[in-house]
């Protein structure tokens, strides 16, 4: 069995009197990439800040890297890398100074730059400003400077946010490769096909709780509709439940030379998050 190299345990944490996460518990085997999925405002950037201690939280227990996440170490946080929702760049240095500078506040070389620039197709950007960058531009700097020390356990807050689809294809790309690096990923997304096709497992949080947390290809079974969609060939298209009262129906559309086409959904992640969250996103 693969060791944890990230958990939860009951952890919960109130801002004032309004409570933003409710007894979470999940963990994380090293080499995973767990997606943390939710509407707007469920908590998962918060969830980001306790595991990467910008937060305390108020009851539970945290363990980073094998150990309580009190007792996490600077050497611990040099094995870190994160992708916020608000990446500090410095925004009169270039995109290539930046990289340089965080390599050498990580305390490695500054060499896997031109690789990285290269990577998020920045490599003829390397000398913008950072204040003369598009939003994609940005999120691509700021997702290089997450990975210039190669950490181990990777926190990305949303990080194909603002990213055209070709640049998000190669930050997938970049997490199937860091994947097989054996990196952790700790990944939010509000794309609910990207999470299909990059993490192993998410959690489904919502209004600070858990609410489902499996492999996407399980839950999607889990929460599959059970419906077909039948057209007809003068009633219209209509729904009808996979049970004997459905199959009856296509019967009789059949004998009555009605059917046109029976279309069974591919369940998909989008439709469990609408059914387990409740809403819209
Ligand atoms: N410092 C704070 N003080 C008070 N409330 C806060 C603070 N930070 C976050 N919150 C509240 O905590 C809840 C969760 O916020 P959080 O940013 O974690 O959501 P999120 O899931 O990351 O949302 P999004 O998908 O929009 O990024 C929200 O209701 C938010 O208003
Ligand atoms: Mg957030």
């Amino acid at each position: 069995m693969t060791a944890s190299i990230l958990s939860m345990e009951a952890v919960s944490l109130s801002f004032k009197d309004k409570r933003v996460l409710d007894n979470l518990t999940f963990s994380i085997p090293r080499g995973q990439t767990f997606g943390f999925l939710g509407p707007s405002g469920a908590g998962k950037t918060t969830t980001i800040k306790l595991l990467t201690r910008q937060l305390v939280k108020d009851a539970g227990r945290i363990s980073l890297l094998g150990r309580p996440i009190e007792k996490a170490s600077p050497a611990d946080y040099e094995r870190i890398g994160i992708l916020s929702d608000t990446s500090a760049l410095y925004e009169r240095m270039s995109i290539a100074d930046n990289l340089r500078f965080y390599a050498r506040t990580r305390g490695v070389s500054h060499g896997r730059v031109p690789y990285l620039l290269e990577r998020m197709g920045l490599a003829d950007s390397g000398k913008t400003l950072i204040k003369n960058c598009s939003k994609g531009m940005r999120q691509r700097a700021a997702l290089a400077a997450a990975l210039v020390h190669q950490p181990e356990l990777l926190f990305l807050d949303e990080p194909t946010s603002g990213l055209d689809p070709a640049a998000r294809a190669e930050v997938h790309k970049m997490l199937g490769e860091l994947k097989e690096r054996g990196t952790t990923v700790f990944i939010t997304t509000h794309d609910m096909a990207e999470a299909d096709a990059v993490c192993d497992r998410v959690a489904i949080l919502n209004d600070g709780a858990i609410a489902a947390c499996d492999a996407p290809d399980d839950l999607k079974l889990r929460y599959a509709r059970n419906r077909v969609v039948i057209r007809t060939r003068t009633r219209g298209a209509f729904e009808a439940a996979k049970d004997a009262a459905g199959a009856a129906l296509v019967d009789e559309l059949i004998r009555a030379g009605e059917l046109v086409s029976i279309h069974s959904d591919e369940p998909n992640l989008e439709e469990v998050f609408l059914e387990v969250t409740g809403r819209e996103f």
